[in-house]
């Protein structure tokens, strides 16, 4: 009887009996200020195409996403994550579109920027998108390599902190990378250029509907040489400890409901916020199964996003951020 001694005095249900209490005595809660909108950019006029692999969520061309990202910031999101769809012809092994002034992705910054001046912009600093291996740097005698890598990618933050993204969000894993990035900002006068680090980013299964998005899966091996192995831990809090020192201004765990955990860990090591990265798998899990008539989405989507407030998140990057946004 020892551990329910205080019973009757103490009861648990008199703080869950209706729904206005349970909201009042609820200990996390979302907002839309919490959510960061992820989007897929495709070359081209008038398009707006559905992700198979991702049922209601779309690639835009240019002229379309302006309107998209209006509705973004009518629900009151405050950032938007960029990713881009670069056509076969234009990858190599430099990932030389990926600096291009007038590219895709700077372009998209700018006509952004310009209608929605308030909003904050985050751009992807990777190479898959653009590389003909489908890699996030370099390749060389089938090796990705890190420091020349790391290079191209700083000249990559510089070029879309030039064309006006408020941060840049380098995704690579590289070593280093995120020093070598905040030193170029500065020396290229670009003092307020934040970076979100993926600092925690795992090798995972999880980005196999992203990398149909963008057309962008590795064309040899995988990327465990790089993105993280998921049973560590302790590695993680190193990884975001070393991006905090060099300058990251948000580090962020990715993917996330499989890492909760991680989320946990990361969030009372650092003290700038943490993101977290709800990514494309977890978003076609539970699509796939309210398809089927298995789950609610709507509950599902719920549950799923306030559980990473619970473990420590101060961000989320989310497909489901309009749709929350829209129930909150
Ligand atoms: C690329 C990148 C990936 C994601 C974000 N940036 C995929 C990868 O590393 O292969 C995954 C996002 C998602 O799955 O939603 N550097």
């Amino acid at each position: 009887m020892s551990n329910t001694g205080f019973f009757p005095y103490t009861r648990g249900r008199r703080l869950r009996q209706s729904e206005n209490i349970r909201r009042m005595a609820a200990e996390h809660h979302l907002h839309p200020e919490d959510f960061i909108a992820p989007l897929f950019i495709k070359e081209g006029k008038n398009q707006k195409e559905e992700i198979p692999s991702m049922p209601d969520y779309y690639r835009y061309t240019p002229d379309l996403l302006l309107k998209e990202v209006e509705e973004i910031v009518s629900l009151g999101i405050p950032s938007v994550l960029l990713f881009v769809k670069v056509p076969e012809a234009k990858k190599d092994n430099e990932g030389t579109e990926a600096l291009n002034p007038k590219g895709l992705m700077q372009k998209s910054v700018r006509a952004i920027k310009k209608e929605f001046p308030g909003l904050a912009v985050m751009t992807d600093v990777a190479l898959d998108p653009y590389s003909s291996y489908g890699h996030d740097g370099i390749v060389i005698d089938g090796e990705i390599i890190n420091d020349e890598s790391v290079d191209l990618l700083a000249k990559m933050a510089v070029s879309h902190a030039e064309a006006g993204a408020d941060f840049v969000a380098p995704s690579d894993m590289m070593d280093g990378r995120v020093g070598t990035m905040r030193n170029a900002l500065e020396r290229e006068g670009f003092r307020h250029t934040g970076i979100m680090s993926y600092s925690a980013k795992y090798a995972s299964v999880f980005y196999g509907p992203f990398r149909d998005a963008l057309d962008s899966a590795p064309g040899f091996g995988d990327k465990k040489t790089y993105q993280m192995n998921p049973p560590n831990v302790k590695e993680a809090v190193r990884e975001a400890l070393l991006d905090e020192r060099q300058g990251a201004d948000i580090v962020m765990v990715k993917p996330g409901l499989p890492y909760l955990d991680v989320v946990r860990a990361v969030s009372e090591a650092v003290s700038v916020p943490v993101s977290v990265y709800n990514v494309s798998g977890e978003y076609a899990m539970i699509k796939a199964a309210a398809a089927n008539g298995w789950l609610d989405e709507e509950q599902a989507m719920a549950e799923a996003l306030i559980a990473f407030k619970r473990a420590g998140a101060d961000l989320i990057a989310t497909y489901f951020a309009k749709d929350m946004a829209r129930l909150l």
